[in-house]
């Protein structure tokens, strides 16, 4: 059984979906890996490496031969190139990445009509089981990192409190907005760089994890009925709790340096929780990361993929930072990805239980791991999630 592993095509994206360390359990899969060229160069991953760990190196169509594919992003998450790769595609091959399937149905319908099988990585389940396959944790944790740090440097300021011969400089104080995984990890890496750190989330169980980051949870009157659906995700409030949200961060964001945003409820447009007359509130030359923005922004002046200066305040909108640190996305990407093919790929045991027979593709719909991830399967879209949009159009 071959896993083929093409360049990817969005404009921008440098990421690889399989690197060279994951391949020797792939190999223990029974996965023989054919790798486009040039695929994993712009990730750090020249195609000598693959080569050494036994892949072999070919062009893009012979690695559309494979019977797997494994790309970062599949068509629904490749608005320009997905078109192109789907028709590529044949009958029974299976196509994993992310595909964006909650809001890109039309493509994995063209998937569904070329009668491949498509994997969403972001419907993974958010179970113990599943945590070692989870990449929208692992991007998000990149992207929580990397925002502080962009933020770092476009601030004036420094974000460590410094004692001098030239005197004392305050420590930078950042409010982070929404303490998911990426959330979380742009406290902890603001608190590494010395930052005063203040939290809100509106799921109450976050606040014991942004206190043990050593942050401050912003303490406000507002009572966030029915918080927290079963999956652990926020719920969405109505329009007057946002308001009064929005009124009562008013006075912490007006003396913060830098926010980050990045609260979002699944399948809903984020809420906005930073109005302009708040940006006008910052102090001049403070620093705006919104990390929402591919969900429609928390901040209403942001704009996708741009840095805008309203009222001396930088408002910055990025939507794929994982990529800008593609080394470690596309590592652990490749893990998530390897650890879905070890549930969904099986070989049969010899006496010695040693694993000798063919590998063979095991869907079964009803394990709750495959049975999320899979939206294509018998030339239809399957999915429950992903058919209901459809069926509305
Ligand atoms: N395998 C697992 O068990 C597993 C894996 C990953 C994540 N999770 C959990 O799932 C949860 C959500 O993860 P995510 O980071 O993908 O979430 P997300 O990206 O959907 O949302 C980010 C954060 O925004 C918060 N938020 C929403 N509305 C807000 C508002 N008005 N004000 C402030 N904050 C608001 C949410 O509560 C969430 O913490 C977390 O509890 C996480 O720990 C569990």
């Amino acid at each position: 059984m071959q896993l083929g592993v093409p360049t990817e095509t969005f404009p921008g994206e440098r990421r690889v979906a399989i690197v060279p360390a994951v391949l020797p359990t792939l190999k223990k899969l029974g996965l023989d890996v054919v790798v486009e060229r040039g695929a994993g160069e712009s990730a750090g991953f020249p195609d000598a490496s693959y080569v050494e760990a036994q892949a072999t190196v070919g062009s893009r169509t012979e690695v559309f031969q494979a019977d797997i594919i494994a790309q970062v992003r599949a068509p629904g998450a490749n608005p320009s190139g997905g078109a192109a790769d789907t028709a590529m595609l044949r009958n029974g091959q299976l196509v994993i990445g992310f595909a964006d399937p909650l809001t890109a149905g039309d493509a994995a319908q063209r998937v569904a009509e070329r009668g491949a099988l498509l994997c969403a990585m972001e419907l993974v389940p958010r179970i113990t089981r599943a945590q070692s396959m989870d990449a929208l944790s692992s991007m998000a944790t990149i992207s929580g990192y990397k925002a502080v740090l962009i933020a770092a440097a476009t601030l004036p300021r420094m974000f460590p409190m410094l004692n001098t011969a030239a005197g004392t400089v305050g420590a930078a104080r950042v409010l982070i907005i929404g303490a998911g995984v990426a959330g979380l990890q742009a406290i902890a890496t603001a608190r590494r760089l010395g930052a005063r750190v203040e939290a809100y989330d509106v799921r109450p169980a976050v606040k014991e994890q942004i206190l043990s980051l050593g942050a401050r949870f912003l303490e406000m009157p507002l009572e966030a009925g029915d918080a927290q659906d079963a999956g652990g995700y926020a719920k969405a409030q109505d329009e007057s709790f946002y308001r009064r949200q929005r009124e009562l961060m008013l006075k912490t964001v007006a003396t913060t340096d830098v926010v980050i945003t990045t609260a979002a409820i699944p399948g809903k447009r984020a809420p906005i929780l930073i109005t302009e007359a708040m940006v006008k509130a910052m102090p001049p030359g403070s620093v705006i990361v919104d990390l929402a923005v591919e969900r429609g922004g928390n901040c209403e002046l942001t704009k996708p993929d741009e840095t805008i200066v309203c009222y001396g305040v930088s408002i910055l909108g990025p939507t794929n930072l994982a990529s800008t640190v593609p080394y470690h996305a596309s590592q652990m990407y490749a893990r998530n990805v390897t650890t879905l093919l070890q549930h969904i790929v099986q070989r049969q045991k010899g006496p010695d239980g040693k694993a000798t027979g063919a590998p063979q593709l095991v869907l079964n719909s009803d394990d709750e791991i495959t049975r999320e991830i899979l939206v294509t399967r018998g030339g239809e879209v399957i999915h429950p999630r992903v058919r209901e949009p459809l069926a509305v159009k």
